[in-house]
């Protein structure tokens, strides 16, 4: 049976590849997207990937995927710094929520140590680049089983 996971992107990660690539390196969202598929595929995991540069409709999604996906990965971007409704709306999803960060936030300005949505994540991927999108995906189809 495949398990339906939610990948949500936060604000400015549109711009990958093109933003700060000394940061958060040269591929594009759109390649990102393309990796995740075809491991998704391998793992047999459906996707639903998205990128909102709005913290309501990150939420809206969210609250969505009760009852309609298996688990969530997620790269809040800047909202991890800041969104308690993120964290809220998270809480009351049941499955796997694996939080996703390109670069290593806690080698990185002191504001960036701190993460909301890790009080609810089930595990934090962070300095892997956008690797770290496909070792998500891997433990999701881990932790499903
Ligand atoms: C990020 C790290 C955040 O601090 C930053 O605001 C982002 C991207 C990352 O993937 O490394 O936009 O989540």
């Amino acid at each position: 049976m495949s398990r339906k996971i939610l990948v949500l992107n936060g604000p400015n990660l549109n711009l990958l590849g093109t933003r700060e690539p000394e940061i958060y390196g040269a591929e594009t969202l759109d390649d990102v997207e393309a990796a995740c598929a075809a491991l998704a595929a391998e793992l047999s995991l459906t996707l639903d990937f998205q990128q909102s540069n709005h913290e309501g409709q990150l939420v809206t999604w969210i609250q969505e995927a009760r009852g309609t996906a298996d688990a969530i990965v997620i790269n809040p971007a800047a909202y991890t710094h800041t969104s308690v409704a993120i964290l809220d709306a998270l809480s009351v999803f049941d499955g796997p929520v694996i939080e996703v960060h390109i670069s290593n936030i806690h080698r990185r300005e002191s504001f960036r140590h701190h993460s909301y949505v890790s009080a609810r994540a089930d595990g934090v991927i962070a300095g892997c680049g956008t690797h770290g999108y496909l070792l998500a995906l891997r433990q999701i189809a881990h932790m499903l089983g």
